[in-house]
């Protein structure tokens, strides 16, 4: 008999669903909640209300069009941690209930954890060991995956994330939330070596983003006292020279714990995993120095449901179950 897990994710402004069959993702549902753009950023009431509106309509797509029904389910996973804890909960609840109504053994997820395996939802899949770029809105960090479900966090930033600096830096250009995918878009026309911002002198495999936020800050002041249309006439090349040290101060620690580490598997995965600029770094650099690199498909780069179904797979095959006292947290580690 195949086995068929539902899986839920609703850490943060994406309400998702995704049926997994036999290690296979046979859907992946996501609805965006777009109510946060007026405010620059996720409100974190609004988005456990959108949740609650979502979350029904969303596994019903989810399962219709896997083709399962909800009584031939095996397991319903869901993401515990990291995120906001009222979306959390929203995730959390649904699946508990759906789990014991139908006395299916339920699965709690971590969040980061299941963005590094959305390098395993498709082929080629990384080989263990590898290291993994895990880089989101939230969270930036290097993590070395001995199995599945064994991995240690070997770098990580000390200050903002990744996406924070694009979306920060994208806010001082005066660009609407969430602006990584906008500075993407115009950096492709830009001149990434136009301006150059400086690359933070952070011991081992740690990351800051913060002086590069204060950085850009003082640049665009300065140019906009000469200046007032500066952003306007440059904003391609401001774009794209902000882009280029962001993926710079990603690609240079990589680079470093691979060679640290010895390992040449090497994946990106998370939603900044998304940007052009990164992707063909991380191929340039990879050929140069002989990895073998692995890159999510876009809809599984960005918070989806279809990397935690292919987590909770694997939890579900090593007997991995939670308990409907399990309860949500804001911040785990893995
Ligand atoms: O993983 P994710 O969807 O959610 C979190 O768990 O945080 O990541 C969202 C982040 C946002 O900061 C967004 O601006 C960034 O990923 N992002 C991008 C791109 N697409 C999404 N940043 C740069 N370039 C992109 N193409
Ligand atoms: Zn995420």
């Amino acid at each position: 008999m195949p086995v068929h897990i539902l899986a839920i994710e609703s850490s943060c402004d994406e309400t998702s669903a995704a049926v997994i069959t036999d290690g296979k993702v046979l859907s992946n549902i996501i609805a965006n909640q777009t109510v946060h753009e007026q405010y620059g950023g996720v409100v974190p009431e609004l988005a456990s209300r959108a949740h609650q509106e979502n979350i029904v309509p969303v596994v019903d797509q989810a399962l219709k069009q896997a083709g399962v029904d909800r009584k031939d389910l095996n397991a319903i996973a869901f993401t515990q941690s990291p995120g906001l804890i009222g979306a959390l909960l929203v995730g959390s609840c649904f699946a508990k209930a759906l789990s014991l109504a139908l006395e299916i053994p339920l699965i709690a997820v971590h969040h980061m954890q299941a963005h590094v395996l959305a390098n395993f939802i498709e082929d080629p899949k990384p080989a263990f060991p590898f290291l993994c770029l895990t880089v989101s809105g939230g969270h930036t960090q290097i993590v070395l995956c001995e199995s599945p479900l064994s991995m240690k966090v070997i770098g990580e930033t000390l200050d903002d994330a990744a996406g924070e600096a694009f979306d920060k830096s994208a806010k001082l250009l005066g660009l609407p939330y969430p602006g990584g995918p906008l500075i993407d878009k115009y950096a492709q026309t830009g001149d990434p070596r136009r301006f150059r911002f400086p690359e933070p002198q952070i011991p081992g495999l740690n990351f800051s983003f913060s002086g590069l936020k204060t950085a850009i800050l003082y640049f665009l002041q300065q140019h906009q006292l000469q200046d007032p249309g500066f952003v306007q006439a440059n904003l391609a090349d401001i774009c794209a020279s902000v882009q280029e040290r962001i993926v710079s101060i990603l690609i240079n620690k990589l680079v470093k714990a691979s060679k640290e580490t010895g390992i040449k598997e090497i994946a990106i995965a998370g939603g900044v995993s998304a940007n052009k600029g990164l992707r063909n770094a991380l191929q340039q650099q990879g050929a140069k120095l002989g990895w073998n690199t692995y890159i999510p498909k876009f809809e599984y780069c960005t918070d989806n449901a279809a990397m935690i179904a292919i987590t909770a797979w694997y939890k579900y095959l090593a007997g991995d179950f939670a308990g409907l006292d399990a309860v949500p947290s804001a911040r785990a580690a893995f």
